[in-house]
């Protein structure tokens, strides 16, 4: 059943309910054609009652359930949350905070990830699930563990603090080349031992929180060693299962854009890629078209999984508005646009008890089907079942890629100096924002991505310039592509230390542009650059960071207004010597939308990529493509109804109806069609 369509369903947890309930469940899945069940996810303390005792008892019977009607189901290994047996009898499985406080029994993804105890029996736990039900008809996936990292990123005990010197010892192999990486001689701190070696908190080299660090190089590792930690916990479960089951695929449930762990670091341990999408706020398409795209990344294209959305509310933030009619079948359609396979909820039926009993589910407290909810959530059932397997595997042809890069995102949010309010990802959403607005393809991929077959290379922030990205990123302009680095980009190595020479590092040679002074201004404070190419012009309200720029071979496109420095270059563009026409953009402070759509327009334009509705704010097109043909989806996310002429000729596969290019397209807010684009040649 796995490719036979987008499966839909997920966590299932009946373990809270009588059997009887099971039954009024079972028919309500059936009337909202859900397919698959995620089962299993926090039940150690059932499987293991003791650390002698195994009972699959229940997950035998709930199991046996799930598969009875030819449900298809994913099974967890119910490592997330440990059982209160093991933490009493093992203090030492409990994490260590930021703070250094030891926690005692109490709430979930609270293991030690390099406790001895919790990894030999995390491992025979998922060992015996595997040994137990591999074979299971229907098992589509084994979901190890839940959201690592999800309690605050990490554990610093002195058993972390005993692996993050092991870690450090293959790293860097002497005491020499760690001092020389962490530019030891500032503040004294030359280590003679390793044994001095202590994780970076709040009470060693922290003060104000995880963003507030003396040595950037030692939190810089600390984290690459802590997200490295919890992948052994993973790699240690999946050994297990693979003892038992040789092929089902075997993954976790990420989070999107979570900064503690570098998913590009677990890349090649996951058979797929899956994630739990729970938006901060009630207008965010744009964030998870991005953080869609950063999952799909991962996998190099590869289709990935929603593992996780709420039908209506999340029950965890301060106010929990839920979801308007319309919106879930629009995000649905919109991840499956950008790449997933599966449209998973959290939950099934609504907890009976403890935080998350308020949590939005397919069937709530009282099971009802005749719900807002519960309709909608059915309609798109059928809707997903309709469609059947057209777009299953079917991968985005993206001519863009945007350059995510974990080490950039830390280093640069822990840096002193400059502007503690230019974030990361709001630095890459503004450009993203530009792209996607613009209806262009993007890959959101490693530094490491293979960059030949894109024509644009986006690379904001890119604080961190490791490896050979500078010359890939030429090698882009040498066949005459188009690549643009904004502020802050180029200047560290990968030890989170300044590159001995200008900013921005080694990228000065393709920008054509040097950086001589760094200013910053709080947040609302503008500085109007005037943007400009004999093709049009624009004002852009800058804020936040404002590099003065030399040009060095590159022309200015971009001035500043105000300032010292008024009628400087504030954005650049080479067009390096010997690139088949190639051109680097360099922007050098925080443009607004409207000037970063500017610019992004110019890249694209160059190559064609410029979609049919870049002028339709808040009208998307995501395309997935398999076998020559391309399915083209038409999402509107605008909160008035607006019109648009279709693209292409095709078959809306959601109604049936056939659209011919030209013909205009009314959408209503939160309107979808997805088109099968006829082939060249062939009759609408
Ligand atoms: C996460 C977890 C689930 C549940 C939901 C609630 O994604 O994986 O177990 O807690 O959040 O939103
Ligand atoms: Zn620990």
């Amino acid at each position: 059943m796995t490719d036979s369509k987008i499966l839909y369903g997920g966590d299932y947890n009946p373990e809270q309910w009588p059997r009887p309930v099971w039954e009024e469940d079972y028919a309500a899945f059936d009337k909202a054609s859900i397919d698959t069940l995620t089962l299993n996810v926090f039940s150690w303390a059932t499987l293991q009652p003791d650390e002698d005792t195994y009972d699959f008892t229940q997950l035998d019977a709930i199991v046996a359930r799930a598969v009875e009607g030819g449900r298809g189901v994913v099974l967890a290994t119910s490592t997330g949350a440990l059982p209160p047996w093991l933490a009493h009898r093992h203090p030492e499985v409990e994490r260590t905070d930021f703070q250094g406080r030891r926690h005692v029994y109490g709430q979930r993804h609270n293991a030690c990830p390099s406790s001895p105890v919790y990894r030999r029996l995390s491992a025979e736990l998922a060992g015996r699930i595997a040994e137990r039900y591999a074979g299971t008809p229907g098992l589509v996936a084994w979901h190890v563990g839940n959201e690592y990292g999800g309690f605050d990123g990490g554990c610093w005990c002195d058993l972390c603090a005993a692996g993050f010197r092991d870690w450090l010892r293959v790293r860097y192999g002497t005491l020499e080349r760690l001092n020389e990486a962490w530019n030891a001689t500032f503040w004294s701190h030359t280590f003679s031992d390793w044994a001095q070696i202590v994780p970076p908190n709040m009470l060693s080299e922290h003060w104000r929180g995880p963003d507030h660090t003396a040595f950037q190089g030692i939190t810089l590792d600390y984290r690459r060693f802590m997200s490295d930690a919890m992948l052994a916990n993973f790699r240690d479960e999946k050994a297990r299962i693979r003892e038992h089951d040789a092929t089902t695929p075997v993954t976790t449930n990420f989070m999107g854009m979570f900064r503690p762990i570098d998913y590009h670091r677990w890349a090649g341990d996951l058979d797929f890629a899956s994630w739990d999408n729970y938006p901060p706020g009630q207008r965010e398409h744009v964030r998870m078209a991005l953080a869609h795209d950063v999952m799909r990344g991962i996998k190099a294209g590869d289709p990935f999984w929603v593992m996780e959305q709420t039908p209506t509310i999340t029950a965890s933030r301060d106010v929990n508005p839920v979801k308007r009619p319309g919106v879930l079948r629009l995000w649905s359609w919109q991840a499956v646009a950008h790449g997933a396979d599966a449209v998973l909820y959290f939950q099934m039926r609504q907890s009976r008890g403890a935080c998350e009993r308020y949590h939005g589910a397919v069937l709530d407290h009282a099971g009802r089907t005749d719900t807002r909810a519960f309709r909608e959530v059915a309609a798109l059932g059928s809707e997903l079942a309709g469609l059947g397997d057209a777009v299953v595997a079917a991968r985005t042809p993206a001519r863009v890629a945007l350059l995510f890069d974990w080490d950039s995102w830390w280093a640069a949010e822990m840096t002193d100096g400059f502007n503690r309010h230019a974030r990361y990802v709001d630095t890459v959403l503004s450009y993203y924002r530009a792209l996607w607005q613009a209806g262009a393809q993007v890959d959101v991929v490693p530094t490491t991505a293979d960059l030949t077959r894109y024509d644009v290379v986006l690379a904001p922030m890119l604080h961190v310039l490791k490896g050979d990205v500078a010359q890939r990123l030429a090698a882009v302009t040498e066949r005459g592509g188009s690549v643009l680095a904004s502020y802050w980009s180029g200047r560290a190595d990968e030890n989170a230390n300044a590159h001995l020479m200008d900013a921005p590092g080694p990228l000065a040679p393709l920008f054509g542009v040097r950086v001589e002074e760094t200013d910053s201004a709080e947040p609302g404070v503008t500085n109007p650059v005037t943007l400009t190419d004999g093709s049009g012009e624009a004002v852009s309200a800058a804020e936040l960071v404002f590099e003065v720029l030399v040009p060095e071979g590159a022309d200015v496109v971009g001035t500043y207004g105000t300032e010292f420095y008024a009628g400087t270059p504030a954005v650049t563009r080479h067009r390096p010597a010997g690139s088949e026409g190639g051109e680097a953009w360099y922007v050098g402070t925080g443009l607004d939308d409207a000037g970063a759509a500017w610019v992004v327009r110019r890249l694209l334009d160059r190559h064609g990529l410029v979609g049919p509705y870049a002028d339709v704010p808040d009208v998307e097109l995501a395309v997935r493509a398999k076998d020559g043909v391309r399915f083209a989806f038409v999402l509107s996310h605008a909160t008035e109804p607006v019109e648009v002429a279709a693209h292409a000729s095709g078959v809306d596969l959601l109604t049936g109806r056939a659209v011919r290019a030209g013909e205009t397209l009314r959408l209503a807010p939160t309107d979808v069609v997805l088109l099968r684009e006829d082939l060249p040649g062939e009759a609408a």
